[in-house]
């Protein structure tokens, strides 16, 4: 099959983790017979530094052009500390959210069993957790107006907007998550004091009877956050508005032990993109010491979400699963062991999709 590939690497460490998820998605291209062609585009504080733009439109019409996007990580340490800037990279990536409809933000959680003990959790605890997150990803306090400040500066103010037919549209997703998976949904709201969490709940519990199979749950955003940490394996499906998703997310990942393993699909309207959930670690930039796990995880989800190919996903998370059991790991999990590179791993990752056997 032909696929046409938006790269944007982006910030930080971006650009060096991007460059291995290359290297195995040309692995599996090489071993399954695709022909894979790639256009890159600049985002976030490169994309500045070049256009004066954090998301220029060049770069809206190579996603646009592209059957999926790989994204890497942006933000830059040189505009958190402005307050005062203009433009900032972050603006880069709600701008594409938006322009691309990708509203809905599919982020898992899982364990490695190489890894259990990495987890800052008790291990009984962890082990076997298997949970998604749909986080809507365009609307919410994010995006809603009005949002600013009073004329003397002494008041500011944002505005969290749901309609029902946003909310329709991610729950509607989270139901079918759930049918494909363990049959349980649960609804993180804020429904005993905000209006909008209210629709959310009215909204969900309307879509229930078209799903009897599912199970639903309805839980407070406070008491996720608790449970969450106290026995994940409660959780299958999760659905949940922007912000609340932001937070419950990064959250949920350090379960696995490392914010440098998990990856992160945003489906929507327009294209698909992929992307770690990792920021863009500026204090590891060009070192080629970051991990690439997350960003190669991100371009097994592009196969199965963007291509349907489970196959080709598969040989990736299965090198993934294998690099960890062999102690092929960069720094962060390496854990006194051999430290490895980003690259090296890359190129072991990619080593070893191509000797994989064919499936029978
Ligand atoms: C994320 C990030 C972004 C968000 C920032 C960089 C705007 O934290 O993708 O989770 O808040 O959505
Ligand atoms: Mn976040």
């Amino acid at each position: 099959m032909e696929m046409k590939i938006a790269l944007l690497a982006g910030d930080g460490i971006g650009p060096e983790v991007m460059a291995q998820a290359v290297k195995v998605v040309d692995a599996v291209a090489k071993k399954f017979g695709h022909n894979i062609s790639y256009t890159e585009g600049k985002v976030g504080a490169t994309a500045i530094d070049h256009t004066g733009l954090p998301y220029p439109e060049e770069t809206h019409q190579v996603c646009l052009d592209a059957d999926a996007i790989l994204f890497g990580a942006i933000g830059d340490p040189k505009y958190d500390n402005d307050p005062k800037a203009k433009v900032r990279p972050e603006q880069g990536l709600l701008l594409m959210r938006k322009m691309l409809g990708l509203f809905s933000n599919v982020r898992p959680t899982f364990t490695f069993p190489s890894l259990l003990h990495k987890s800052p959790l008790k291990r009984e605890r962890i082990e076997g957790t298997d949970l998604v997150f749909l986080r809507e990803l365009t609307g919410g306090i994010y995006f809603g107006e009005p949002r600013g400040r009073n004329e003397q500066g002494t008041v500011a103010f944002d505005t969290c907007v749901y309609s029902v037919e946003e909310i329709e549209r991610l729950a509607r997703m989270g139901f079918d998550f759930a049918m494909k998976r363990r049959k349980h949904l649960t609804c993180v709201d804020k429904a005993n004091v905000l209006a909008t969490s209210r629709l959310w709940r009215e909204t969900v519990q309307r879509l229930a009877p078209e799903y009897p199979e599912v199970t639903v749950e309805y839980e407070f955003v406070d008491a996720v956050a608790m449970r969450l940490v106290q026995w994940p394996k409660a959780y299958d499906v999760l659905i949940t508005e922007n912000l609340f998703g932001d937070i419950l997310t990064d959250e949920a990942s350090v379960i696995s032990g490392s914010m440098g393993l998990m990856p992160s699909a945003s489906l929507g309207t327009v294209n698909k993109l992929f992307e770690p959930i990792h920021g863009s670690y500026p204090q590891a930039a060009g070192k080629d010491i970051a991990n690439p796990l997350a960003m190669v995880l991100s371009a097994a989800m592009m196969f199965e979400y963007a291509f349907g190919m489970q196959d080709e996903a598969d040989a990736i998370s299965d090198a993934v699963n294998s690099s960890l059991e062999h102690g092929v790991v960069t720094e962060d999990i390496s854990e006194g062991g051999k430290a490895y590179k980003t690259s090296e791993v890359g190129d072991w990752l990619a080593t070893k999709v191509l000797a994989k056997e064919p499936a029978q």
